[in-house]
């Protein structure tokens, strides 16, 4: 039973039966009043007329007549009734009580024989020994009190009456119990399923279902009740959903943006971490305190300063490998208080690999030109100051300076060359290419050093796909590591070239092969040999094998922009061997 049943209920039969409790009350005064005014009327009218008998007798005993008939009238009445002597002794009952036991009361005697009023009373009578409706008529001859006459009915008979009204109001009652039962059975389901409906609704609203809707058809205020609830739920599904829209766009950029995003409270605790940042903490979840956190904790110093309302300095820190400067700003409530922090990381390790290549290559660029001009200077001076003890010397220290200035020519040519690949700044001229025609070009042009050096270079060209490249460049890269060869490797070696297809991914190319019998690459080495001005053999050992370091970055940046792709590896014979494979495709289609 649900309590709003029961409460009503209880409300209803408490109303229902104090009414009829009250009801009941004053009716059964108001009628039993009525019923004995109306008795001792009755009674007092009979015993008037009655006692007219009297007034016209001479006697107070009556006769056979008088008495039959007193004693029809009291049966018809069903009253008793007793004449009493102006003494107020009986001398004549139509009950069958012992007369002397009917004596008036002495009260009687005054008020009805001397002063001759009518005297009524309710209540119980002693001489009758039960209560009953009483009336007391003096009996006067001649304007005289001769005597009284006291009629009686008990009031049993009103009494049963009464009862049987007050039944009829107890089955009354519980009939109307029963119907308020039932009334309020259907009232309180009628009251309780839109409440009931309500209270199931706001609770799918907690659980961030905002589409449902009460039905009701209540005019009343259960209607209105659902009808602002609707409303309520229609709005916070609005109001919901903007805002998880906002919140979904604020966390897409937040996703999608490469900067680092972390922001913390006042305690430290991270309350949010992008994917960038997580990126740099891997193996350790970011969550919980930012102080504790085995990596990110370096970020701290900084946040902590702007909780503290200063604006730190603009800094970078490094975590793991990468090189990170950061940015702070202070989380504000809308009274201005801080509340957080959060920081924007900005990878900058690429800007630091950069200048620091910049810097080595300056360097590096400063050492290579060092060396052949302070060679020409020193030449110069020596001629100039006239040390020179031979003209053949001083020819050979011409030839120096010579070939100095031709070794300064080709450095800055080459830096010259590789700046411009490097800045995009060359177009590369894409023509239908035969790679046994760049291979024969530019063993041509490696003619005279290989010849200087006695080293032989055998072809062994085989049937392979026109491709698509810049003859020019394409030939660049055979002749570069043609030279390699010929100037890494002693005197007196062969140099082998061999080409064919190649595969890429399904796609043909072709293969150049370019092997050597030198001494090969150390294995340590071999990663670096394609830096810029990277060189394995510092000492010069082979006296033509002065170089800039710069060969193979061209290689390499020519062969990337025909989509190719390259690779050095030392063979088991001895020497290394360079392969290079280029697309048919040209790389701009690839
Ligand atoms: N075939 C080879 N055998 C042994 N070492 C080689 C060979 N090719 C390249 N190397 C090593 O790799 C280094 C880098 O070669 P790279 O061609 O870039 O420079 P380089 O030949 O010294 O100078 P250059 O700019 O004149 O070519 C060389 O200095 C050399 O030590
Ligand atoms: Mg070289």
């Amino acid at each position: 039973m649900n309590s709003l049943f029961a409460r009503l209920l209880r409300s209803y039969v408490v109303v229902i039966l104090t009414a009829i409790m009250v009801t009941g009350a004053a009716l059964s005064y108001l009628y039993s009043d009525r019923e004995f005014e109306r008795t001792e009327r009755e009674l007092v009218e009979k015993g008037e007329q009655i006692a007219f008998y009297f007034a016209i007798s001479s006697s107070l005993q009556p006769t056979q007549v008088t008495a039959n008939a007193i004693a029809a009238t009291a049966q018809a009445l069903g009253v008793g009734i007793t004449i009493a002597d102006r003494n107020g002794r009986p001398v004549m009952t139509t009950t069958n009580i012992p007369m002397q036991s009917l004596n008036l009361r002495a009260q009687d005697v005054e008020r009805v024989l001397v002063h001759g009023e009518v005297v009524t009373r309710r209540g119980y009578e002693e001489a009758l020994g039960e209560a009953a409706v009483t009336a007391l008529i003096p009996i006067k001859r001649g304007g005289v009190v001769v005597g009284a006459m006291a009629l009686h009915t008990p009031t049993r008979g009103v009494l049963d009456t009464l009862r049987n009204a007050l039944n009829l109001l107890i089955w009354a009652a519980l009939l109307a119990a029963f119907a308020a039962i039932a009334v309020s059975y259907v009232l309180s389901r009628r009251i309780a399923a839109p409440i009931r409906a309500v209270t199931e609704a706001t609770k799918a609203v907690a659980e961030g279902n905002f589409d449902l809707r009460v039905h009701t058809h209540d005019p009343g205020e259960l209607g209105a009740l659902s009808a602002a609830f609707n409303e309520l739920a229609a709005r916070l599904g609005q109001t919901v959903g903007e805002l998880s829209q906002e919140k979904q766009k604020t966390s897409s950029i937040l996703e999608s943006i490469n900067e680092g995003v972390v922001a913390v409270d006042r305690r430290g605790n991270i309350l949010l971490a992008n994917p960038a940042l997580r990126r740099l903490s891997p193996s350790n979840p970011v969550r919980g305190s930012l102080k504790e956190h085995p990596t990110l904790s370096v970020l701290w110093p900084s946040l902590e300063q702007s909780l503290l309302g200063e604006v730190g300095p603009h800094s970078e820190l490094r975590i793991g490998e990468s090189i990170l400067s950061i940015h702070v700003t202070p989380l504000k409530d809308e009274r201005d208080e801080v509340q957080g922090a959060v920081a924007i990381l900005h990878d900058v390790t690429e800007r630091h690999r950069l200048e620091r290549m910049r810097r080595d290559f300056l360097a590096n660029v400063s050492h290579e030109l060092r060396t052949p001009l302070t060679s020409i200077r020193g030449f110069a001076q020596a001629i100039l100051e006239g040390v020179v003890a031979s003209e053949e010397q001083g020819r050979r220290y011409l030839r120096v300076i010579m070939d100095e200035s031709m070794r300064l020519i080709r450095l800055v040519n080459t830096i010259l060359d590789l700046s411009r690949i490097e800045s995009s700044a060359i177009t590369l001229n894409f023509e239908p290419l035969d790679i046994a025609e760049v291979i024969a070009d530019a063993a041509d042009s490696l003619e005279p050093l290989s010849r200087d050096r006695d080293i032989e270079i055998l072809l062994d060209i085989g049937p392979s796909p026109i491709i698509h490249g810049d003859r020019d460049r394409v030939t660049q890269v055979v002749q570069n590591l043609l030279d390699n060869a010929v100037r890494h490797a002693p005197k007196g070696t062969r140099v082998f070239v061999r080409s064919g297809p190649a595969d890429f991914d399904g796609e043909p190319g072709v293969r150049i092969d370019i092997q050597d019998q030198g001494e090969g690459i150390p294995e340590d080495d071999l990663p670096y040999i394609w830096e810029r001005f990277y060189k394995v053999d510092k000492s010069r050992k082979y006296e033509r094998g002065v170089g800039t370091g710069l060969g193979l970055v061209i290689v390499k940046e020519i062969v990337q922009m025909h989509g190719g792709r390259v690779r050095a590896a030392n063979v088991p014979e001895g020497g290394a061997r360079f392969t290079v494979e280029l697309p048919v495709k040209r790389s701009a289609d690839a």
